[in-house]
Formats: structure tokens, sequence, C-alpha cells
């Protein structure tokens, strides 16, 4: 095996039975060697600095149906919010005291609030913070939509494409969903000129190591310039609700190869991983992550953004944790930089 993750860090690819092979054989040796490259990888690059985000989720109203999602439209088990533009500035403005200099909108996919509606919002935040980074996470549209988002000063989008093999995102989502859809909408994303990232859940119900392994080439052939992971969780209101959660194993493996496969990428050592073990956090940056979201939702409607039980949502996951989480990142030796931190592949 170590010939193969020696061929990964020297030609940053590998084809797709090199990566099925690698999948299959996580031995405590594979993992132990996987992850110190991709973290000496990081390092060199990044030195030992973990970007932070902050994570606004403006909505949880939702108009698709995915199996795995807890804001999924039949969850009638849940209270529908939206946070008015003033709330999200209002976020922006506290997150920026703290020192945050990108902010995340992440939100529902839905229509309550229109493309010039999303777009006036993206210009005042642009106007008020002009030392800040907007990016984007609020699902699927067409063209012309995402077109607008950038010309009003939008500078990155988050799509995760879920699933690069067809038949298995078929099984994650209705039959109304379309990855073709999805797929297109992230090279038009890069087209605009949004820094772009895409992403998977680890472990979520059918998925093979096959998939996994097209998910990596995907990965290999469209060089996101961000790459978001993190293990599946089932969420009690969903069908997905009695299959098991991924595993931190996996999850860590496949951080550290996209690591290796894309070493000037952003990788957040996702709020999931936390989620699932108190140390999860920090195995994904010591796996090569370089990226932390903290949450800067206003209190009240952190419960509310149920994509899966137990997520984590105060302490070192929020914006009053900081100082929890400079702590945590120096149990590592690593320290918060609140750059901007733009992709650079200089
Ligand atoms: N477990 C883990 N991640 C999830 N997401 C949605 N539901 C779950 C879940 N049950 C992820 C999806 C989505 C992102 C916002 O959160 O990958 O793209």
């Amino acid at each position: 095996m170590f010939d193969l993750i020696d061929k990964l860090e020297k030609e940053r690819r590998l084809d797709k039975n090199e990566f099925i092979m690698l999948l299959s054989n996580l031995t405590p040796q594979v993992m132990n060697e996987l992850t110190t490259r991709a973290q000496r990888c990081a390092v060199e690059r990044f030195g030992r600095k973990v970007f932070v985000r902050g994570l606004i989720e403006i909505s949880n109203i939702c108009r698709n149906n995915c199996l795995y999602c807890g804001i999924r439209r039949s969850n009638s088990n849940l209270e529908r919010y939206r946070l008015t533009p003033q709330q999200i500035i209002d976020c922006c403005e506290q997150g920026h005291n703290a020192g945050f200099r990108t902010f995340v909108l992440q939100g529902g996919e839905n229509r309550t609030m229109s493309t010039s509606e999303i777009c006036d919002l993206v210009r005042n935040i642009k106007a008020q913070f002009p030392d800040s980074a907007v990016t984007l996470s609020l699902g699927e549209w067409e063209y012309e939509d995402y077109a607008a988002f950038r010309a009003a000063g939008a500078d990155r989008y988050l799509l995760r494409h879920e699933s690069a093999t067809e038949e298995h995102y078929a099984r994650l989502h209705p039959a109304e969903m379309s990855w073709t859809h999805r797929m297109d909408s992230l090279r038009q994303l890069r087209e605009l000129g949004f820094q772009t990232g895409c992403g998977m859940m680890i472990g979520s119900p059918f998925q093979t190591v096959e998939h996994l392994a097209n998910d990596l080439m995907f990965i290999q052939e469209f060089k996101p310039q961000m790459i978001g992971v993190g293990p599946f969780i089932a969420q009690s209101e969903t069908p997905f609700a009695e299959y098991p959660n991924g595993s931190m194993e996996q999850t860590i493996a496949v951080v550290a190869i996209c690591r290796l496969l894309h070493p000037s990428a952003l990788i957040p050592s996702t709020t999931a991983l936390g989620s699932i073990a108190p140390e999860g956090r920090t195995r994904g940056i010591l796996a090569g992550a370089n990226v932390v979201m903290p949450n800067l939702s206003p209190q009240e409607v952190r419960s509310k953004y149920a994509i899966y039980d137990h997520k984590l949502a105060s302490h070192a996951e929020a914006v009053e944790g900081l100082k929890l989480l400079a702590a945590q990142l120096a149990t590592i030796d690593y320290q918060i930089s609140f750059e901007r931190g733009d992709y650079s592949d200089k």
C-alpha cells in the first residue's frame, strides 16, 4: 500500500482501481502513513494555521427532499425559519468584530429569498465589510442566478456534489433531483470565477468504496478550490434514520487523500466530523484539513438547522467559543488564522 501512497504524493493522482485498493486497506499503518504525509503536505503550504470561516445558517426552509437530510421538506417535525437580511448583516458584524473575514451564507434550497434579494444582501455585506469574502452555500440555481450572485460580489460557492456516481446519487435523492444538473452547476460556478467547493458524505447509505473512488476521480479531475468531506450522520426524522453513521477512520482517510491529491485546496475539518467524536475536529486537521467553520447564526435558530442528529453548535463550534477553539488547536500546536484565506495555487 505504501507504493500507492508514494505515487499519490508524487504524481498527485491515482487510477480508480488504486483508489479502491487503498480505501479497502485502511490498516492502522496505512492510516498513519496517509495522515502523516497529508499533514506534512498541509503544513508545508499553510504552516500550522487553520483558517476560520463564519457560518451563517440563513434559513432551514427547503424545497428538496434529500433522503439523508433533516431539513428535507417532508420533515414536518421542524420549526422553519428564515433570517431577515438585517439579522444576517448583524451576524456578519458580530463575526467581523470577532475577527472573521469570510462569511458563509448557507441555507436550504428555497425561493423565499429571490435572486435579486440575495444579490442585494451580498452587495450590502461586501459594502459594509469590504475586506471580507462572501461564500454562498444555497444549493442549486440556474446559470443566470449564479452569474448574478457573482456579479453582486460573491467570491465563493459551496455545492457538494454528494456522489459522483449517478446511480448512488439517485439512491440518496428523490427522482425529481438531477445529478446532471448538480454536476453542471459545479462546472458553471467554476467558469463564472467562483472559488468552488464540492464534496461528499462518507459512509452514506449504499455507498461503496467504488463510489468513493469515483468521487476521488472526480475531485482529481475537477480540482475544486474547496473540498468538504464529513461522515454521514443519521437524522431521526429522515428515511435514513436507522442507517449507521459513517466511520471516523474512513472520513479521516478521505480527508488525507484529498490533501495529497490537491495540496493547495481549502479543506474544512467539518462540523460533522467534530460531531461524531470529540477529537474529530483535531484529527481532521492532523490529516491535512486547514479550515474550520464556527457557527455565527443567532443562538435561537441553531437547533433548528438540524441537518443531522447531535450536531455541534456551541462551544468550539461557535463564534462565542473561539477561545475554546484556539485552546483545542493549541493542544496540537496549531493556531487560528483570521486571514481571508483565498485559494491560491502559487
Ligand atoms: N449527515 C451528514 N451530512 C449531512 N448533510 C446533510 N445531511 C447530512 C447528514 N445526515 C451534508 C450534505 C450537504 C451539507 C450541507 O450537509 O452533504 O451538502
